[in-house]
């Protein structure tokens, strides 16, 4: 019951134990146009570019950031969280400016603030934010942000490490541009695997670099020759086999559930852990309206050791919970 990794089916461990075979090997190939397929499904996607990077969320991001960004561009990127900061570091190495869209943690962003620093910086190109904030459970309008992304002649990045299959996350219909995301919150599967999906724009901003990628692993000219192309799929790295098996029967499981019902199924949790959570006095962070339900972070009450919770529930439970990250350090618990 913490921020991740979430808990994994037997199926899904089962899976991961199947004998390895060759990452060029045609049944493997198969597995992953299902990979792709499934991926879609789950990020409500037409995309063909759509794929799980080989690495944690950390890389997905970075894919993304890499991949749209040049040295001298400007980006507006959000930050109500640990992880908008991390997008703001991303953007700086690559020797583009961050323009900065501050909110309070526990606080979804503030569309009025984006609007304004998109209309303060007409130089920009992307709009960067985070739909589900892990370090406060926070719930970003997606949507809404992506219409004002537009408006001003940017493209998005989204990370949606957290929200993936945990609340309704429609990339088409809201027409985001570079999303990634995690195989170990709302997917249960292991740890180390970033999907990742660009649109056409995205692909199209890509192909129409002035340099070449900084990094060589990142760079997803190069890992689509290995991730499509009929039949002749050539070389790019040795994928992680197993845990790719694994993320083909978590998605075949979300598949099988169907999203609907998996974002009813957080849902339901939420109201269960919510109704025990307050009559033990226990307040959220969040408000209600912009609260996600696979992520609660709730107030350490007063005068509890943050700590000797964690670890009574931890030893005597077998429960793990999340400590607060950042500012919310020692003031909050953050409940999967
Ligand atoms: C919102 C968000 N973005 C990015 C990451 C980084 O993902 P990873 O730890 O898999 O590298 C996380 C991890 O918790 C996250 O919650």
């Amino acid at each position: 019951m913490g921020p991740g990794p979430s808990d994994i089916s037997p199926r899904v461990l089962q899976a991961l134990s199947q004998p390895t075979i060759g990452h060029l090997d045609p049944l493997f190939i198969g597995m992953m146009d299902e990979v792709k397929a499934l991926l879609q499904y789950a990020f409500q996607t037409e995309n063909p570019f759509t794929i799980a990077v080989s690495a944690p969320g950390s890389a997905g991001m970075e894919t993304c950031f890499v991949n749209l960004i040049e040295a001298g561009d400007t980006v507006v990127v959000c930050r109500n969280g640990v992880f908008g900061d991390r997008m703001r570091e991303n953007v700086e190495r690559l020797g583009a400016t961050a323009v900065m869209v501050d909110d309070d943690w526990g606080k979804a962003v503030d569309p009025e603030k984006v609007e304004a620093a998109l209309k303060a910086h007409p130089e920009a190109s992307i709009l960067a934010f985070v739909h589900a904030e892990t370090s406060t459970g926070a719930l970003s309008d997606a949507e809404t942000l992506s219409a004002l992304a537009r408006q001003h002649d940017c493209l998005t990045i989204v990370d949606t490490v957290t929200s993936l299959a945990g609340v309704p996350l429609k990339v088409d219909e809201w027409q985001l541009d570079a999303v990634y995301s995690g195989s170990q919150k709302c997917l249960s599967c292991v740890p180390g695997l970033s999907p990742v999906t660009l649109s056409q724009k995205a692909i199209d901003k890509i192909q129409s670099r002035g340099s070449k990628v900084q990094s060589w692993f990142l760079d997803q000219s190069l890992v689509l020759g290995y991730w499509s192309g009929d039949g002749k799929r050539s070389y790019h790295h040795t994928a992680p086999v197993n845990s790719l098996y694994a993320l083909h029967e978590s998605l075949v499981m979300v598949h099988d559930e169907g999203l609907e019902n998996t974002w009813q199924r957080h849902r339901d949790m939420h109201e269960l852990l919510k109704s025990g959570l307050n009559s033990l006095g226990i307040q959220f962070l969040v408000d209600e309206a912009d609260r996600l339900p696979q992520l609660n972070a709730v107030a350490i009450p007063e005068g509890v050791d943050d700590a000797a919770v964690r670890s009574r529930l931890l030893n005597e439970y077998n429960l793990e919970i999340g400590a607060g990250l950042g500012a919310l350090a020692g003031k909050a618990w953050r409940i999967g």
